[in-house]
């Protein structure tokens, strides 16, 4: 059991209560991203893309913590969210300066995860992570957050 778990077993539960608060979805959903922001320091932008519905092959930017970002729209295909879309999998990358295939936000980000948000098997949307620390992401935050998606996808 790492520090990280400890805090994750915790956030999962905070988490779960939020999903089902009163509050709009957008409010939820920015709550979430407050939260992982918050407590976990390798977090350093923390996003929600939606599944725009007039054009299923592209994403739009949804809540979000963090720099504010130009890629408020993403084709399937387009950088590592775009990406992530087509193949409907987690992708992580390490190092981003070795990602051909890639929109920078800002210079200060090493790595990312994004992971892809399923209901009735199809992609709904996604949630975006960018860390300040090179190869910040383990199976650990997989996992973790893969849970998170399980959990969001009821309310996208
Ligand atoms: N880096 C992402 C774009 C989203 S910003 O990081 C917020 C990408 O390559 O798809």
């Amino acid at each position: 059991m790492t520090k990280n778990d400890d805090i994750f077993t915790g956030l999962l539960v905070e988490i779960k209560e939020l999903v089902l608060s009163k509050i709009p979805r957008d409010d939820r959903l920015m709550n979430i991203c407050r939260l992982l922001n918050e407590k976990v320091p390798h977090y350093n932008w923390v996003g929600f893309y939606l599944v725009d519905w007039a054009n299923k092959r592209e994403l739009i930017l949804g809540p979000y913590v963090g720099a504010p970002t130009d890629h408020v729209r993403i084709p399937f295909g387009k950088g590592i969210c775009g990406q992530a879309a087509e193949r409907e999998e987690i992708f992580v990358v390490d190092d981003v300066t070795k990602e051909s295939n890639y929109l920078s936000c800002s210079i200060n980000v090493k790595s990312e995860i994004v992971l892809p948000i399923f209901r009735h098997g199809k992609i709904i949307g996604e949630l975006d992570i960018d860390s300040h620390t090179p190869a910040a992401f383990t199976g650990h935050d997989r996992t973790f957050l893969n849970s998170i998606c399980e959990i969001v996808a009821g309310i996208i």
